[in-house]
């Protein structure tokens, strides 16, 4: 029995081979794609729901940690620091102050503030997430980080996905220049999602967008 008191949305995009960042977290190739000339403005009117549209509507940003690493290591926090911010993670005890983030394969973080919001913290299961999001009466969940986003699949807790492709293959052997990092972080497992049944969507739009992008939004169909 699901008694949940908010809904979850996925706002993600992904390489057409399936994976939102390369092993070593780059995401360049998405954020900042080479200009190809033949793509097509984006379409008009919108149907899909443009990131501004869907942050819009978030209260609360759960993010894994190996994102929130990511983010860390960007100019600026990424996201409206009003957002309240869970980071999943068991081996991080606390937000860190830059000092004490641990050491990883990520980006070496910069001094990008962590956001004030009225509420952030580590939380170190899926069990705990749901009791801090029930207890703080969140209403719109937006599930961030390929690992976070499978886990919340996986208990039935994703309403709406946004899943932006990029017009590009990441394949196995793209990595950097030591050949390491090829291949990629999936938003689904490629070993295959532990959904109990198939997991079936509404198509509620769908838009060419910037860099021959395509955005499609779907909705969860409930049996
Ligand atoms: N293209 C896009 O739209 C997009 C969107 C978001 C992120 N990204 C990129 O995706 C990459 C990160 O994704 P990712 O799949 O590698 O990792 P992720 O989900 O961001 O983080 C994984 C980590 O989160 C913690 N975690 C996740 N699920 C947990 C659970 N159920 N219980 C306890 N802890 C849990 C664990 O941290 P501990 O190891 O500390 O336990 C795990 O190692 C980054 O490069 C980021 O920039 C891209």
């Amino acid at each position: 029995m699901d008694n949940r008191t908010w809904k979850a949305r996925v706002f993600a995009a992904t390489s057409l081979d399936g994976f939102i960042a390369r092993k070593n977290n780059d995401i360049l190739w998405l954020t900042q794609p080479k200009p190809n000339p033949a793509h097509t403005r984006p379409s008009s009117p919108k149907k899909t729901l443009t990131f501004e549209q869907h942050i819009s509507e978030v209260d609360f940003i759960i993010m894994g940690r190996e994102t929130f690493q990511v983010c860390l290591s960007l100019p600026e926090w990424p996201y409206p620091p009003s957002k309240n911010l869970l980071v999943l993670s068991t081996t991080l005890q606390f937000l860190p102050t830059l000092s004490n983030i641990p050491a990883s394969s990520s980006p070496t973080p910069t001094s990008t503030p962590i956001p004030q919001p009225e509420y952030c913290g580590v939380v170190a299961s899926l069990d705990e997430t749901e009791t801090i999001l029930a207890k703080k009466g969140a209403k719109m969940v937006y599930v961030d980080g390929g690992k976070t986003v499978q886990g919340f699949l996986t208990r039935g807790w994703v309403d709406e996905l946004v899943l932006t492709h990029a017009p590009i293959l990441l394949g196995a052997g793209n990595g950097d220049e030591n050949g390491d990092g090829g291949g990629g972080r999936p938003l689904f497992s490629h070993r295959g999602l532990r959904v109990p049944e198939d997991v079936r969507f509404t198509l509620v739009g769908v838009d060419v967008i910037e860099d021959g992008m395509v955005s499609s939004y779907y909705r969860v169909l409930r049996p």
